[in-house]
């Protein structure tokens, strides 16, 4: 029975899996650079994580959630995102108690069961970080300048900055009155999705696909104008802070992200050349969720973070040209002349690698022709040749393929050449 992977989900080997790991490094090293400390959470967790984090009248937990009963019956899912996992985990484990911000990073795989297409997939990977503790606009803009600055690093230079904010829980409540207030009055021209958004989350609408173009959503009412004058001077100084650390912005009035938990400050990083066909490839999304660690039970705390989707980062670093794959497997090949040399070679290869010099060896052929190609296919700068003649007179041939040279060495001399310590090879004749 053939049996194939799972559609919208993605084998990684070869070129790609280092492509995958080296956006790892880079998420890595930044989050060293800005102080965030890593976090595992489960990969399930108890459905109302979830359904209370990330909220129930969202297309997440509506629509694209993994979600089964274990053998007793208690109904799990595969997280979806990261943060809910995360401020539960801040919660559980009383990482309030500590002083000051607690800044935490994650890369792992997320589920979400969506119609797949070009950067969309049911399983992918998230590098995301979250900052709870004392909120700031100074640090809102830091969040931003990390996503800013960790896209920059990879590269990637063509994106657009989208910002808004939603202000405060009641700032926004008032707004969600006034949202269900104008789509009663014209919800029967509009799609099913959006009936059902009315009755459980208007802000929801403004997200919708298909109504976007439509009278109807461009003369819905704005944000700004339910706003306290907290609520924007905030947003305000989030906007200079960013214009101090040269990350240049567009405000998008309708940006309202699609999860329930955020309040104030909300971005997305937009991939932006009208000649691709992902332009407009939302790379990386993120926010303000003060108050979520309540629907945990932990104290009222705020928050701040991103998520950043790797396999469309992935796609980008391709459509540029971006991730250079000239890496040598290996730093030296042993070839063996004839049969009888074979075990000569295993055992060469076997002190080598015991003294972290990495090598390979063809363990099936001893024609030559097979084991020059392995050579060439690991990319290996070193190659030695050794037969019974060179096994007899104490010496190997070595070949460096990059300066195209070759000449013969005696055995003795293995150790200098390959910086290797302590004792010396000797064949065993
Ligand atoms: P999100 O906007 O749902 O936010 O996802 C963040 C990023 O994950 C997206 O911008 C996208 O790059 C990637 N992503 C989402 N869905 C998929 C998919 N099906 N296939 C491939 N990539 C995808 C969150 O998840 C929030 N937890 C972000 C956050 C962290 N907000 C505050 N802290």
């Amino acid at each position: 029975m053939k049996v194939s992977k799972i559609k919208g989900t993605l084998d990684y080997f070869g070129r790609d899996v280092k492509k995958y790991r080296y956006i790892e490094n880079v998420a890595r090293s930044i989050s060293k650079q800005f102080g965030y400390l890593e976090i595992v959470t489960p990969i399930f967790e108890a459905t109302e994580v979830f359904a209370r984090g990330v909220g129930e009248g969202t297309d997440i937990v509506n629509k694209e959630m993994y979600t089964f009963l274990d053998r007793s019956e208690k109904s799990l899912t595969l997280r979806p995102e990261g943060t809910a996992g995360v401020s539960r985990a801040y919660v559980e484990n009383k990482m309030y108690v500590d002083p000051g911000l607690k800044k935490l990073f994650y890369f792992g795989q997320m589920f979400r069961c969506e119609r797949p297409q070009a950067g969309r997939y049911r399983a992918f990977t998230q590098f995301g970080i979250e900052a709870l503790g004392p909120g700031s606009a100074y640090l809102d803009a830091d969040v931003i300048y990390f996503g800013y600055l960790f896209l920059q690093k990879l590269g990637i230079k063509n994106v657009k900055v989208a910002i808004n904010t939603i202000g405060s829980k009641s700032g926004r409540a008032k707004y969600e009155e006034a949202l269900k207030e104008y789509f009663s009055e014209h919800i029967d021209e509009m799609c099913n999705d959006c009936k059902t958004r009315l009755e459980k989350n208007p802000l929801r609408i403004l997200d919708c696909k298909v109504d976007a173009k439509s009278d109807i959503m461009k003369n819905a009412p704005k944000i700004i104008d339910y706003l306290s004058e907290e609520d924007i001077a905030y947003f305000d100084k989030v906007l200079k802070c960013l214009d101090k650390l040269g990350v240049e912005y567009v405000i998008e009035q309708k940006l309202v992200r699609g999860l329930d938990y955020y309040n104030h400050t909300v971005f997305e990083f937009i991939y932006d050349d009208k000649n691709s066909n992902i332009d407009g490839l939302t790379l990386l999304g993120g926010g303000r969720y003060n108050g979520l660690s309540r629907q945990f039970d932990g104290p009222e705390t705020d928050a701040i973070g991103f998520g950043t989707g790797v396999e469309r980062l992935m796609l980008v670093l391709d459509e540029l040209g971006l991730f250079k794959d000239d890496e040598k497997l290996v730093d030296v090949v042993v070839i063996n002349i004839g049969e009888e040399t074979k075990l000569e070679a295993l055992s060469l290869a076997a002190f080598l690698r015991s003294n972290n010099v990495s090598c390979e060896i063809d363990y099936v052929s001893s024609n030559l022709k097979p084991q020059f190609k392995l050579s060439e296919r690991v990319n290996a700068p070193y190659i030695i040749i050794i037969g019974s003649e060179e096994v007899e007179n104490g010496v190997f041939k070595l070949k460096n393929t990059i300066l195209k040279t070759e000449e013969m060495r005696k055995i003795e001399e293995l150790n200098e050449i390959f910086n290797i310590e302590g004792e010396k090879y000797a064949y065993k004749k």
